[in-house]
């Protein structure tokens, strides 16, 4: 063809761009279908990228005019981005009921309505809007801090830009799943493994030009932060998204009970096939928002939504090799080598073999055929052994009785609570000094949930550590940026980054940094408790000298498994330097609480017995949201108990003798302006 017919051609189409595209970004009725649109922008840039000649004002490689950053500008959610819990069967819905029902002090014989929508497998994001205007966009980020993706966002056509219906929010954060269709993802031409991989990349790569040109899809399902909006159910909800002018999922339903969820969730895991675009499970929400409200959060997650995963991907491998990876916390993880095979879309060469009692229980060996699953996020795993194709001269595995990193002797804990030795064995070698413990526990220090310092990642935590560089957390804070920038693959620019990121994260909350120690038993929600009860880094130092524990006992959460942890992890004199090496390093914030003003400030309260209509957790949470503080010992510490049905009368009695106010649940309503 000669060059005046291509351009003659290519200057059609972006004519057609030209004229669509207003139409499209102001989203008034289009003139093409969307697909067309996407067709004929990804045909403008094939041409473009064949003959260099080409160019346009109006390509879409030009639609917005932004520069390039280094790193995205990182902004706090208003209200946190949170995962959800998954179910994976009939026995994890019931589970997931009971505990609702459980919370709300509800009769089982009362339903509750469900919205049931299909959980887009794609990259979540946040759009901000004020007065009927997409002011910001924002990336999940770790859940509490997003990226600022605003010009990326912007370039997707399901993304309104202006809203003018009259009942949208003041202001709202819309959040909603950022995707790309089965079928255009097999036009483009980069190399991506998958649709949300691609959906992902392109998401947060730099230059919105590059983001403009793949075919990104936007879902709406739920909203964060919002003012001035009166809906009362999620199904309300999802049908005002659609007035306002975002797309919702058309496979959206309401439902109640069970069995009528599992009816839809068959329905639809053998639709699956046909959908356009991958769908990993479906998202049980209660559909009220009163209740939803009721119910509140637990650590990472709300009561009152649970994602019911469809059943996984299988195929078969031969086992090359079983090896022991050690974790932070001593246990010893057998892991599965595989040959590698492809799984429902993703290359499996890793899969956990969980623990001794596992392998143990299936036989497995190596160079066993075996039967690897993988379901969505969740670790590919050994479901069985084809014992008709095992070699004759197989052995039975020998499950190492020492820690192969350090050679000390491995025990199984004896479980208290349920009476039983643990399947997980357990280096017994204090922290430290067991090399793969200590690496995976610093780690944990700089990982997302702890320290959360940017660009350190796994590798150049093993890679430091060989080195010498860092052999415990608090050398992070000292370390010497002229060496690191000799280092092979470091320079000047890289290094003072990374001195950058650590120099930002010597302030630290004291929630983050009691986590960050990686004590066992100490998780996020327990390291939170922890914090709120001692409100300053000097109560937390303090409390190690004068090693008064028992106070913890008041706090509800902490029992004795969480003490006996702090106290071993305090009995061993690394540990002792580590803290005392990190305190001179940082400044770990005090707990400022919200609303410290509530109807209950400073006082402290007890549960005895059943109360009518608020479960205890609910009473708990509600005690907590007006400020007041719940203790689990009567002690001259508490203001009052609330005795409900059948309280325990040994409590009720040492109360009286301490002079505490002993009040009913009638009593405890009013002091929240509530009667009941
Ligand atoms: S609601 C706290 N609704 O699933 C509520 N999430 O594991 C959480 N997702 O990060 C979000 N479809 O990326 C919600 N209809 C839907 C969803 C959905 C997909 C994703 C989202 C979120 C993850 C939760």
């Amino acid at each position: 063809m000669k060059n005046y017919v291509i351009k003659k051609k290519y200057l059609e189409k972006i004519n057609k761009f030209k004229d669509s595209s207003k139409y499209y970004y102001e989203k008034s009725s289009p003139k093409i279908i969307d697909s067309e649109f996407d067709s004929l922008k990804i045909e403008i840039l094939k041409l473009e990228k064949k003959y260099k000649f080409l160019k346009s004002e109006y390509s879409p490689a030009n639609i917005v005019g932004y520069k390039p950053s280094k790193n995205f500008e990182k902004i706090k959610h208003k209200v946190p981005m949170l995962s959800l819990g998954n179910a994976f069967n009939e026995e994890d819905l019931v589970n997931f009921e009971k505990k609702i029902f459980n919370f709300l002090s509800l009769k089982n014989i009362e339903s509750i309505e469900y919205s049931a929508e299909p959980k887009i497998d794609g990259i979540s994001a946040s759009l901000i809007y004020k007065n009927g205007k997409f002011i910001k966009g924002l990336s999940r980020g770790d859940g509490k801090e997003g990226e600022n993706i605003t010009e990326n966002l912007k370039t997707i056509k399901d993304i309104p830009m202006a809203i003018e219906a009259k009942n949208f929010p003041k202001e709202i954060d819309i959040r909603g799943e950022v995707f790309i269709q089965n079928n255009d993802f097999e036009k483009i031409n980069e190399k991506f493994a998958n649709p949300r991989n691609a959906a992902s990349g392109s998401l947060r790569q730099k230059n919105p030009s590059i983001t403009s040109k793949i075919p990104l899809k936007f879902i709406a399902y739920t909203h964060g932060y919002e003012e001035g909006m009166k809906i009362n159910t999620q199904s309300n909800f999802l049908k005002n998204l659609k007035i306002w002018g975002f797309k919702t999922n058309p496979l959206n339903r309401t439902i109640k009970g069970i069995k009528n969820l599992i009816l839809n969730h068959e329905n639809l895991e053998k639709k699956r096939k046909e959908i356009n675009f991958d769908i990993d499970g479906i998202v049980y929400k209660v559909d009220s928002f009163e209740l939803q409200k009721r119910l509140g959060f637990a650590a990472n997650a709300p009561r009152w939504a649970i994602a019911h995963k469809f059943s996984a991907n299988s195929s078969v491998s031969e086992i090359l090799n079983i090896e022991i990876q050690i974790g932070r916390t001593g246990a010893l993880t057998p892991v599965a080598k595989i040959k590698p095979v492809n799984i429902g879309g993703v290359m499996v060469s890793n899969a956990t073999l969980h623990n001794e009692d596992e392998i143990n229980r299936k036989d497995i060996r190596i160079k066993d055929t075996v039967t690897i699953e993988r379901a969505g996020d969740v670790i590919p795993h050994v479901i069985s052994v084809d014992l008709k194709k095992r070699k004759k001269n197989s052995k039975k595995f020998i499950f190492p009785v020492n820690c192969p990193s350090c050679g000390s002797k491995t025990v199984k804990d004896f479980n208290e609570l349920t009476k039983k030795q643990d399947a997980v064995r357990r280096c017994t070698s204090e922290g430290y000094d067991c090399e793969k413990i200590a690496i995976e526990k610093i780690k944990h220090f700089v990982s997302k949930e702890a320290f959360n310092i940017d660009g350190f990642g796994k590798k150049i935590v093993e890679n430091f550590w060989k080195i010498n560089l860092v052999k415990l957390p608090q050398h992070i804070f000292k370390l010497d940026f002229k060496k690191i920038k000799l280092l092979e693959g470091w320079g000047e620019l890289s290094a003072s980054n990374l001195k950058f990121s650590i120099d930002k994260k010597k302030t630290i909350s004291l929630e983050r940094f009691i986590y960050s120690l990686g004590i066992r038993h100490i998780g996020q929600e327990n390291a939170k408790l922890l914090a709120g009860h001692l409100k300053s880094s000097n109560n937390f130092f303090k409390l190690f000298q004068n090693e008064s524990f028992n106070d913890l006992l008041n706090i509800d959460g902490i029992g004795d498994t969480q003490i006996k942890s702090i106290k071993n992890f305090l009995s061993n004199r690394t540990n002792l330097k580590v803290l005392s090496e990190l305190k001179e390093s940082l400044l770990i914030n005090n707990v400022v609480q919200f609303n410290n003003n509530g109807l209950l400030k400073n006082k402290t309260f007890m549960l005895t017995g059943k109360l009518t209509g608020v479960s205890r957790a609910e009473a708990k949470s509600l005690i907590e949201k007006n400020s007041g503080k719940i203790i689990s010992n009567v002690s001259k510490k508490l203001d009052y108990l609330i005795i409900g049905e059948k309280p325990t009368t040994k409590k009720i009695n040492n109360a009286k003798k301490l002079n505490i106010n002993v009040i009913n649940q009638n009593e405890w309503m009013k002091m929240l302006n509530k009667t009941s």
